[in-house]
């Protein structure tokens, strides 16, 4: 794969142009590149980042319309735990929830911390403080809607719903159950509140393209996508030096004038560290795959035979903190790659300012946006991670990008593929539930 920085369409693809199908392919990504140059003019982003392929979903080309969801009827739930993709597989299920039942989700409390067990300790943290309310909104105009408390007239008084649990309590009752608050006499009730289990752990109904609707309409509040642009930067900023002392770097880099020159960088999701491990193996023996686990050797072995080595190229390892002081992880890759994580980068004051959820939300980003990504499919952070840079693909018009090659590949590196490369990684869109992506799989649908 051809990780040069220049812009020529036929490097877009890292194919010969002289091939009929990639001059195809060339010429659709061309109109809908100056598409959303078009587009993007009448925005208010900077760069052509991840951002603005925004404009290629239909979402943005919705009318307001009224006949979306009741916005008089609201459903209430428990404050969302766990890490972050939990808690916005979480989050999504309660909006879809909603808009089973033809009401305004009220807007829920996510946690900042990450403690399994105290709940004490979880620090309920506003959806606002992390995503933007008005924004989501309107993305999701007609799909599914978030309220306000001070919405509430508070006439009617509240249905407190219990939902089951334990083996007998299945799929279908659950569903049943939904069906039958949405008569009345329980549908007069201004709120319907749902107690007990945190939405993670109801019974799933939807499937991946809902969820993924949801998703997009997540966008990061700007104090939080302005530190991810921070590292962003930095991370480019890297790659452009140790480019410029191996080879005349210039014309194409500063062409634009841009300040973020397009240095392509490639992100790996490593856990090794001992708590994946240790549950990792378990997973492993409990459901008969062993191609859950891969040791750190094995990581930077599949990553190394992604890329060829003559470029330098900056690798962002979003790893845990627990193996920030573990300088292992950066030795042992291949020449051409230069391992970096936050501190090695020098932007662990960025992230030591916020609790974990931020946290994550940054690291997040940065491996959204990187130009190659590998992580594990068991994880529910990677999983998430290509479900975005699978849409964001769709969205250009390529719908399967396992065979060729794409501007912005992901790979498993749990799973092996040819020459020891890891696996190419999409997700399945037709998928009809979310288990594969919240619980992990080694079917990548490539
Ligand atoms: C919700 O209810 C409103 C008003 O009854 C109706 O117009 C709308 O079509 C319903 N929406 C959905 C998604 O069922
Ligand atoms: C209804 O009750 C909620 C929660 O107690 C409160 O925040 C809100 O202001 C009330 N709304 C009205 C219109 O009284
Ligand atoms: C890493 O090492 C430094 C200095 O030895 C120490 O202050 C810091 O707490 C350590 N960080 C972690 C995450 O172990
Ligand atoms: C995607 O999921 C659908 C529905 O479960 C299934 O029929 C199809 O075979 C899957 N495709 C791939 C490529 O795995």
């Amino acid at each position: 794969m051809d990780l040069s920085s220049n812009f020529k369409l036929s490097r877009l693809f890292g194919c010969h142009v002289s091939s009929l199908t990639c001059k195809c392919l060339a010429l659709v990504t061309f109109v809908l590149f100056f598409r959303a140059i078009l587009l993007h003019s009448f925005s208010g982003y900077d760069g052509i980042e991840w951002n603005n392929l925004d404009f290629f979903s239909s979402r943005s080309l919705l009318l307001n319309s009224d006949d979306g969801i009741r916005r008089d009827k609201f459903l209430e739930v428990p404050q969302i735990v766990w890490g972050l993709n939990n808690q916005k597989i979480a989050f999504a299920r309660a909006c879809l929830t909603a808009r089973m039942l033809n009401r305004t989700l009220l807007m829920p409390s996510l946690s900042a911390s990450l403690f399994y067990k105290e709940i004490d300790r979880l620090q309920p943290i506003s959806f606002d403080k992390v995503f933007q309310f008005e924004r989501f909104n309107s993305l999701c105009n007609g799909f599914v809607r978030l309220g306000r408390y001070s919405d509430l007239k508070n006439q009617t008084g509240t249905y407190d719903l219990q939902k089951g649990s334990g083996r007998k309590w299945t799929a279908e009752r659950d569903l049943e159950q939904l069906k039958q608050i949405r008569e009345s006499p329980v549908d007069e009730h201004e709120v319907i509140r749902i107690v007990g289990k945190n939405p993670f752990l109801w019974h799933d109904h939807w499937p991946v393209k809902d969820y993924a609707r949801v998703f997009e309409c997540l966008v990061l509040v700007d104090e939080i996508s302005k530190e991810a642009d921070k590292v962003v930067s930095k991370i480019r900023q890297i790659g452009t030096k140790l480019r410029s002392k191996t080879e005349a770097v210039g014309s194409n880099f500063d062409a634009e004038g841009s300040s973020l020159p397009h240095v392509p960088y490639i992100a790996v999701h490593m856990r090794v560290e001992i708590d994946w491990m240790i549950h990792c193996k378990k997973l492993e023996k409990k459901s008969g795959i062993n191609q859950i686990c891969s040791s750190k050797e094995e990581i930077m072995e599949r990553v190394g035979s992604i890329v060829g080595s003559e470029s330098p190229t900056v690798v962002y390892l979003a790893v845990a903190d627990s193996l920030l002081n573990d300088s292992s992880i950066l030795g042992g890759w291949k020449k051409g790659l230069l391992p970096f994580e936050k501190k090695k980068l020098g932007v662990d004051d960025i992230y030591k300012k916020h609790p974990y959820l931020i946290k994550s939300a940054i690291d997040y980003e940065v491996c959204s946006r990187a130009d190659i990504f590998v992580g594990n499919s068991f994880s529910t952070f990677s999983s998430l991670i290509v479900l975005e840079r699978t849409q964001k693909m769709i969205r250009m018009g390529i719908t399967n990008s396992c065979d060729i090659d794409v501007r912005w590949p992901s790979y498993a590196y749990n799973i092996p593929g040819e020459s020891n490369r890891p696996h190419k990684w999409m997700t399945n869109m037709s998928d009809r539930s979310l288990q594969a992506i919240s619980y992990g799989s080694n079917v990548i649908s490539c």
